[in-house]
């Protein structure tokens, strides 16, 4: 304490938002010190605009329509082949509930869930593709990120389509390549499946879906009910997602005081990604991102990876489109042409869990992402990288070191009672990749 100067804990304190006080460690400069300290990760994630956050038992419905697939569209066998629809990509089609079509198509017979592509062993990321991108009713067109700690973020998506998670749960369950989901879908299978459940929570009755007022053309009324139905489901998944948080790395112990949490070389790495690597210009704060969208240049290349792909771009058009009832931003600004090729700055908590990286999972390892920034980055994406993408001339060694300082932001998992299948209906032999049902939980 007597070394500290009361610039210094002003710093701090305006740093981490809060005046707790961590000893200064020898090697690390005041600065560093500083930015450690706004770094810790703790709390439950606030959002005081989902009524629902903190009920634990509409989380837990939220989880059961994470693990269930019957809530997607379902591609008949003879329905024609998907787009884009090739095996090759390293997954086994089978293994992961689909059939093949004589001509090697992969459908999903059974529908397709959330768990599919973020998978509890798997850090809540997809590790059934080898490479690139996911498989849900399509490829996906981009590599598929972790939803751990996900309620900590101020944007979702690659792209920053979302600006709440629950808007983010609407694009999650919409979109055509992963469950091309509806209002009216969603409404259908949890009258089928869950309209005992639905009324314990909600204290309402799931209208009757075979009404004639649910068909085009819809009655006022039963727009409404749809309407509702839809956003408590989607504020569900949210609630649930919030509780899927990894805390306590040994990041996180050592920013905290504990010396020991980091070998030497994970030091010597945390000294590099405040300083010569220059990592933290973007991968600041608690969640590792400064919330905002740069270019750092990486091509569209992999298997089944659209050849072109307008980041932020086309995430500004994507987030217009969600209801203002799913937004945060009122006026969602039109893309300009710097907007295009950026993405956000990935949170790196729990990186070490969910290669491939990148937005595309152009980068097979954490060596060869620092290997990549290593080179000052590529010049293969749309617009202009940013200023900070210069070769760093990191020795082979510091590469090391900056690896297992990103190997020591893996937090403990959440606790299992999130992680495992209490859906309607498991489907036989898929338990192992999608985690057991939650009442064989010890
Ligand atoms: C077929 C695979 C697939 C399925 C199924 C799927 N997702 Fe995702 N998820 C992705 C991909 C790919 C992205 C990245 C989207 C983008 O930026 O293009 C993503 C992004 C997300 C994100 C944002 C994470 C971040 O880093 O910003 C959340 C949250 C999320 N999904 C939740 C869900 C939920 C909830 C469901 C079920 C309703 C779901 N996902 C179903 C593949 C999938
Ligand atoms: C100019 C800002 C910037 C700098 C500097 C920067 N990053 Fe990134 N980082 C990003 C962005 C943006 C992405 C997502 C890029 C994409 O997918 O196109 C990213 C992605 C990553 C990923 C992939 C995460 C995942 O889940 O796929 C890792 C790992 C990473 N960065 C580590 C680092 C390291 C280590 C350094 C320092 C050597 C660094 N970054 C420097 C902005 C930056």
């Amino acid at each position: 304490m007597a070394r500290a100067s009361g610039v210094f804990i002003v710093a701090v304190a305006a740093l981490a938002g809060c005046t707790e006080w961590v000893a200064p460690r020898p090697g690390l400069t005041e600065q560093d010190q500083a930015l450690l300290s706004s770094m810790v990760l703790r709390g439950m994630p606030v959002d005081p605009r989902n009524e629902y956050l903190d009920d634990a038992a509409v989380a837990e419905f939220g989880q059961q329509l994470f693990f269930d697939r019957g809530l997607s569209r379902v591609v008949l066998p003879d329905a024609g082949p998907m787009d884009g629809g090739l095996t090759d990509g390293g997954i086994d089609p089978l293994d992961a509930g689909y059939v093949l079509t004589d001509t090697g198509y992969p459908l999903a017979t059974q529908g397709v869930a959330c768990v599919h592509c973020h998978v509890p062993a798997a850090g809540f990321s997809d590790d059934r593709t080898a490479r690139n991108v996911s498989l849900g009713l399509r490829w996906t067109a981009r590599n598929s990120p972790t939803v751990l700690n996900v309620a900590f973020y101020e944007w979702w998506g690659w792209d920053g389509r979302a600006d709440t998670l629950w808007g983010q749960s609407v694009h999650a369950y919409d979109s055509p390549a992963t469950m091309g989901g509806d209002p009216l879908r969603l409404a259908r299978a949890l009258a089928a499946r869950y309209s005992d459940r639905y009324r314990a929570l909600f204290g309402e009755l799931l209208p009757d879906l075979d009404d004639a007022r649910f068909e085009p053309p819809r009655a006022p009324d039963a727009e409404a009910e749809l309407r509702r139905i839809y956003d408590r489901s989607m504020k569900a998944w949210a609630a649930y997602m919030s509780r899927l948080n990894s805390f306590d790395s040994p990041f996180d112990r050592f920013a905290q005081g504990d010396d020991h949490a980091l070998g030497e070389g994970a030091r010597r790495g945390l000294t590099l990604f405040f300083g010569k690597a220059g990592c933290v210009q973007c991968h600041r704060g608690p969640m590792f991102t400064d919330n905002q969208f740069h270019s750092v240049g990486l091509g569209q290349t992999g298997l089944n990876v659209p050849s072109v792909d307008k980041g932020r771009s086309s995430g500004l058009d994507l987030l217009k489109k969600l209801p203002t009832a799913f937004r945060r931003v009122a006026d969602v600004p039109a893309p300009t042409e710097s907007d295009v090729g950026r993405f956000r700055t990935k949170s790196l908590r729990n990186v070490s869990l969910t290669g491939p990286y990148m937005h595309a999972g152009q980068l097979e390892t954490l060596k060869d992402v620092v290997w990549f920034y290593n080179r000052g980055g590529d010049r293969d994406g749309l617009g202009t990288p940013s200023v900070f993408m210069e070769p760093l001339g990191l020795t082979e060694s510091e590469q090391s070191d900056l690896v297992l300082f990103l190997e020591s932001l893996t937090g403990q998992p959440p606790d299992a009672r999130w992680s495992c299948d209490n859906s309607r209906e498991t489907v036989e032999g898929m338990e192992r990749r999608f985690g057991a049902p939650c009442a064989v939980i010890p």
